[in-house]
């Protein structure tokens, strides 16, 4: 399972990162507009530390600006991968852009049909949301399960890319699942390394090699 972070925060990619749990990046404008940086800027301080695949999302919803954005998008490295959002203006560039040899991630995901049209539009990446869903009382991680045994059914190979996640607890679903790759807060990918038996075992220890005096070096 592949772990991208959800995140323009570049302070934030690099500690993640220098503890090697970086595969890739995920970008949006709501990320964006958060960290106050330059989009074309941040984007390749990102791409430079990170080796793996990094989404910079369009801002426009027709077409033509999708593909002049994006074609600009992916002149920043080669490791930038176009996002577009799941319109059928969106998805018509998939299939240009994928065609020209782009890498693309579809965002914004809520159904398997959805998932289905970005597949044959030539996604590399299909993001499902499932903390939106769950927001409105659907249960994201069901989606998940669905597109994974779509995909399986039909060889489907774009990845899917779990996103939206707000709990640690999504992310284990996920890798029980079969989900590609998650793309998670740092906050809820620091957190994975919590549990409350090993602080609690951890401070009987200190308690312990205290009293016995132990020393290593
Ligand atoms: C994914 O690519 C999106 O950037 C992100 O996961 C959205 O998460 P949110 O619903 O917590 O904003």
């Amino acid at each position: 399972m592949k772990f991208f972070v959800d995140t323009a925060d570049v302070d934030a990619i690099r500690e993640l990162n220098d503890l090697g749990f970086v595969d890739g990046v995920t970008t949006n404008p709501s990320l964006i507009k958060k960290s106050g940086r330059d989009i074309l800027e941040v984007t390749k301080e990102i791409c430079d530390m990170v080796d793996g695949p990094v989404s910079a999302e369009v801002v426009a919803l027709d077409y033509d600006s999708m593909i002049k954005e994006g074609r600009k998008l992916a002149t920043i490295a080669d490791n930038v991968v176009i996002k577009l959002p799941l319109t059928l203006d969106g998805l018509k560039a998939c299939k240009t852009l994928s065609g020209e040899g782009h890498k693309i991630n579809v965002t914004l995901c809520f159904s398997v049909n959805q998932a289905i049209l970005a597949a044959k539009a030539g996604a590399s990446f299909i993001s499902p949301f499932i903390g939106r869903l769950d927001d409105i009382n659907l249960d994201g991680v069901d989606l998940i399960e669905d597109i994974r045994t779509v995909y399986d059914n039909y060889g489907f190979e774009t990845e899917i890319l779990a996103a939206s996640i707000r709990t640690v607890n999504h992310i284990s679903e996920c890798a029980k699942i079969g989900a590609d790759v998650i793309t998670a807060p740092p906050a809820v990918i620091k957190a994975m390394a919590n549990h409350v038996l090993t602080d609690k075992g951890l401070a009987q220890f200190v308690k312990d090699a205290e009293e016995a005096g132990i020393k290593i070096v």
